[in-house]
């Protein structure tokens, strides 16, 4: 059974966590064992973003059949996830914070979002880091290349346009399908690339 963890931190954007959480739990996905983190900072602009707490997401999400979702604290560094033993299939934060970033670009583990991602680093699986800030400092830059060069896979949340989104649900499920293809996961919402659309919108 593919384990999943996603992690949803302070940085704008929580619907990118949010609908990456939908995504794998789709019912194509039946069977799959999923883990979330919201950081404290998360947990306030989910709530700021959204007008919706964290736990309201969690209870429509349960309700869908076939996927395990298992939420932890953030303070909670005796979880399972919190060990290298309790192997993940992958592990992505979306959106990421800087403040995050920095922390793992410096090995410094003070809560679960943390040691998870540091975990998923040292045991070289699969970790997909979605930041957004702007403009980007130079300790930001430098951090996401010292990421970038122990494994992680930098994907900063800026969507395409390309595929002519009309919702904001839309642009942000384009962004999201290239990370459930990051990470290997079936793809709810696959719709490739296949060349520029004629003038109604349709590509060939
Ligand atoms: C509404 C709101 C939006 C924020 N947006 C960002 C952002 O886009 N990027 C960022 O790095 N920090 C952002 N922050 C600041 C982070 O939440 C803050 O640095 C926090 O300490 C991050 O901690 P965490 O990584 O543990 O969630 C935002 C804070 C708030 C309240």
């Amino acid at each position: 059974m593919a384990r999943y963890l996603v992690c949803i931190t302070g940085a704008s954007g929580a619907i990118y966590g949010l609908r990456l959480l939908g995504a794998l739990c789709a019912p194509e996905a039946e069977g799959r064992e999923l883990h979330l983190v919201a950081s404290t900072w998360g947990e306030h602009v989910i709530r700021e973003e959204t007008g919706r707490p964290l736990e309201a997401w969690i209870e429509e999400l349960r309700e869908r059949r076939g996927t395990r979702i298992t939420r932890h604290a953030a303070g909670d560094l005796g979880a399972p996830i919190a060990s290298g033993s309790f192997r993940l299939d992958g592990a992505v934060i979306a959106p990421c914070s800087m403040a995050t970033i920095g922390a793992l670009a410096a090995g410094a583990a003070t809560n679960l979002v943390h040691r998870a991602g540091s975990v998923a680093l040292k045991e070289g699986w699969p970790l997909v880091l979605a930041p957004r800030e702007s403009p980007l400092s130079l300790i930001d830059l430098r951090n996401l290349a010292t990421l970038a060069e122990a494994g992680a896979a930098i994907m900063p949340a800026c969507p395409g346009f390309y595929h002519r989104p009309r919702t904001i649900e839309e642009l942000v499920d384009g962004f999201v399908a290239r990370i459930l293809d990051r990470l290997g996961a079936a793809n709810p919402l696959a719709r490739p690339w296949l060349g520029p659309a004629n003038d109604q919108g349709v590509s060939p």
